[in-house]
């Protein structure tokens, strides 16, 4: 055994210290003097946070503070110029609207609701880190935001390929994020957007419509507002999928994250009482590449099954028999027109509703728990009650083994998704 790695840095006001955790090594953390965040939430003086290989962190100081590390980092250095104080400001307009709108629904006897505002921008800008810093910064100032995610690729609320909302009534755990409450989740099925562009508009539609609906009786809710995350993708299509985001979800504030074209795009577009600003990426942000993307996905479902480190959990795995539930995915290959009867109306080929018998294809996969069934007509507008993952289809015996969060199906309606995840902890 060497001896352990022990860097010490002293941060003077406004300045941040980065990591990045070694390849395999894990970093502890701790605040020797002084006060400092990660990611807008404090942290204790003289805990111990353990930080797992390959994380990257940022500990930034309004004061000033002394931290430790120990254990071997990839990269450590403090930054004097951030972009904290902007994201800063943007919390308190945030704030400023929600009491100015408290003031007037009490002038006008009317339901005040917050602010709601969509984060935007490419890939790798920090967008998902400054929609954590603005929900930390709402709680610590007494709020209840929602933090919607619409970015299928990096879900921070649940597991890949699904659009989900989470009212975040603590700050992120320094090393977990925020703790995943009874969100609202619906399953898309894809990790990108462009797979099947009608579904993922009708399910951010009908997220934010069921999030209207849940906060009309709460009223810290309402009033906390909503901080919506997007995925990276602003040209073409996907530009066109963020005008119709920021009017699904009303929004009246957006965030562009580092890019001016977008900026100035939207600028001509949105409605004039959306206040549109242009906001620097941190220096700390790195680009990931396509195969740290996949693992961190991987890591994704591994958490919503195992839970964490410091929080875990057990899941099931049990067999199901195939005639006691039924296998939808949703989506159809387009017929060519020609195939087509002359006079026939083409509908919709990417929001049908497709039985699929089981098959050893399906195995890996994760399937939905649809709030809605076949019967009903309901299943494609419906959120889902959670996530299972296929880890084996016995043909002969008729029957499809699962890892389940629960030792019962909650639903008989299983939806497919095309995120795959190998089951690495469960021994046959
Ligand atoms: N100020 C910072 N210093 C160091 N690392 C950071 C900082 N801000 C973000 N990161 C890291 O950069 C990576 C990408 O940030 P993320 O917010 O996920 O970007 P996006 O959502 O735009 O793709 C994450 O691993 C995050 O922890
Ligand atoms: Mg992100």
């Amino acid at each position: 055994m060497g001896e352990e790695q022990v860097q010490e840095f002293k941060l003077k006001e406004d300045c941040e210290l980065r990591f990045a955790a070694g390849e395999d090594s894990e970093v502890v953390l701790e605040l020797v003097h002084g006060y400092a965040e990660i990611f807008g939430t404090e942290i204790i003086l003289n805990k111990k946070y353990n930080f797992p290989a390959k994380s990257r962190v940022a500990v930034f100081t309004w004061k000033s503070a002394t931290i430790e590390l120990v254990g071997a980092t990839e990269s450590a250095y403090v930054a004097e110029s951030t972009p904290m104080v902007i994201y800063l400001n943007i919390h308190a307009a945030m704030e400023e609207s929600r009491k100015k709108r408290e003031e007037q629904a009490v002038s006008n006897s009317s339901k005040p609701k917050g602010p709601r505002l969509l984060l935007v921008g490419p890939q790798d800008v920090g967008k998902t880190t400054v929609s954590r810093i603005l929900c930390n910064y709402s709680v610590r100032h007494g709020r209840t935001p929602i933090l919607v995610d619409l970015d299928v690729g990096q879900n921070s609320v649940s597991v890949p390929g699904s659009v989900a909302a989470l009212l975040v009534q603590k700050t992120a755990d320094v090393v977990d994020g925020f703790e995943r409450n009874m969100p609202i989740v619906y399953n898309f099925g894809h990790s990108s957007p462009s797979q099947n562009l009608s579904l993922y508009e009708t399910l951010f539609k009908a997220l934010a419509s069921t999030i209207n609906s849940q906060i009309e009786q709460n009223d810290e809710a309402r009033l906390g507002g909503m901080i919506i995350n997007t995925c990276g993708w602003v040209d073409g299509e996907g530009y066109k999928c963020i005008v119709k985001a920021a009017s699904a979800f009303e929004v009246d504030v957006v965030i562009v994250l580092d890019h001016e074209r977008l900026y100035s795009d939207l600028s001509k577009e949105l409605p004039e009482f959306v206040r549109l600003t242009h906001v620097p990426k941190s220096g700390g942000v790195e680009q990931r590449t396509a195969q740290i993307r996949s693992a961190t996905r991987g890591e994704n479902v591994h958490r919503y099954f195992y839970g964490t480190r410091a929080n875990n959990l057990f899941p099931f795995t049990f067999d199901v028999p195939f005639d006691t539930v039924t296998l939808c995915k949703i989506g159809a290959e387009q017929l060519p027109d020609s195939c087509l009867p002359f006079g026939m109306e083409v509908e919709n080929h990417e929001t049908k509703i497709i039985i699929i018998e089981p098959s050893v294809e399906i195995k890996h996969h994760l399937f939905s728990f649809s709030r809605g069934s076949i019967a009903e007509k309901n299943v494609l507008t419906s959120s889902v009650w959670g996530f299972c993952l296929i880890t084996e289809v016995d043909m002969e015996k008729r029957t499809i083994s699962i890892l389940c969060p629960q030792n019962t199906i909650p639903s008989k309606t299983l939806v497919y998704s095309e995120v795959t995840h190998l089951d690495d902890q469960i021994e046959r």
